[in-house]
């Protein structure tokens, strides 16, 4: 298995797990937006059987278990632990969503189950995204949709290209990852996230672009919001990976300079970045 693979698979079932953990509910707040545009480019219908991807900690299966309905049922999967944990407790003892820890890329999954397959923001970490698709497809029905949202590239999303400009000259110079890597934003790229959707045997494509603005950071004041959205920065996400084995005073300086970026976005009591993603449909063939 490839070194990057492996290191996505470390810190999801590790740190950045735990802190998503930590940031559940605020998380949840910012991401809804994109999940909802993705449930209703594929509209469950009562008594559906759903798999959602990467389903972190169970958000996006219980609005979609609210959709199919007790007649229905939604499997969420999770290569994190932590995450999984969190699902579990945090589910209501009547819903139809399971949650299962598995690598969805090659875990057994039961064979042509599913009527839909999900993902809010989880199935951009794969080391070989059309192999992964390829045996997610095994798991859908003849006919099966497929919906899902992904960032757009780095550069077209304020809330990761801001801070990460802040940071360029305290920061030793980084080499910049790969686009395709796994990672948040490889599905950047909408001729690869085609080609890999038809690799893998989808048809019916259609990648379209959502933009929303994200509510960053909350507080009674302004400046209270401009601290809460520095902080959750440094804390969540490629920031935060980016300075993790930093010292305490260039995460400082790193903290003055994401703040002064932070503070021409718009917003009263919060800070309002604008993230820029693709929603995604495909269908599994008929037969
Ligand atoms: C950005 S988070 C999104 C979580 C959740 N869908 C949400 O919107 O709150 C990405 C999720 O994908 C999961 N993930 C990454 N690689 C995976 C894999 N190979 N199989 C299953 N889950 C994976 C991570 O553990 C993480 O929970």
């Amino acid at each position: 298995m490839p070194e990057e693979d492996v290191s996505q698979i470390a810190d999801w079932k590790g740190q950045s797990g735990e802190r998503w953990v930590a940031y559940q509910t605020r998380l949840d707040a910012m991401m809804a937006v994109f999940g909802q545009a993705a449930i209703e480019a594929v509209a469950p219908a009562t008594g559906e059987r759903v798999l959602d991807v990467g389903c972190g900690a169970g958000a996006s299966s219980l609005n979609l278990a609210g959709l199919v309905g007790a007649g229905g049922h939604v499997l969420g999967v999770d290569i994190s632990e932590p995450l999984i944990d969190r699902a579990r407790a945090v589910a209501p003892q009547e819903t139809p969503a399971v949650f299962q820890v598995a690598d969805a890329s090659s875990a057994e999954l039961p064979e042509g189950a599913f009527d839909i397959l999900f993902s809010r923001f989880g199935v951009m970490f794969f080391d070989d995204p059309t192999a992964a698709f390829t045996h997610m497809r095994r798991a859908l029905k003849p006919g099966a949709r497929v919906a899902f949202v992904c960032w757009r590239g780095m550069a077209e999303n304020d809330w990761v290209r801001l801070p990460m400009g802040a940071i360029k000259g305290i920061l030793p110079p980084m080499t910049p990852p790969e686009p395709e890597a796994p990672g948040p934003f490889s599905f950047g790229d909408q001729g690869r996230l085609a080609r890999i959707l038809t690799g893998a045997g989808f048809t019916d494509v259609t990648i379209a672009p959502f933009d929303a603005s994200i509510p960053f950071g909350k507080g009674e004041t302004r400046d209270a919001a401009l601290d809460d959205a520095v902080a959750m920065t440094l804390e969540v996400g490629p920031l935060a990976r980016a300075l993790a084995d930093q010292t305490d005073d260039i995460r400082a300086r790193a903290s003055a300079a994401v703040r002064a970026a932070f503070a021409v976005c718009p917003g009263e009591r919060s800070v309002m970045i604008n993230g820029a993603t693709w929603i995604v449909t495909a269908r599994n063939p008929a037969s």
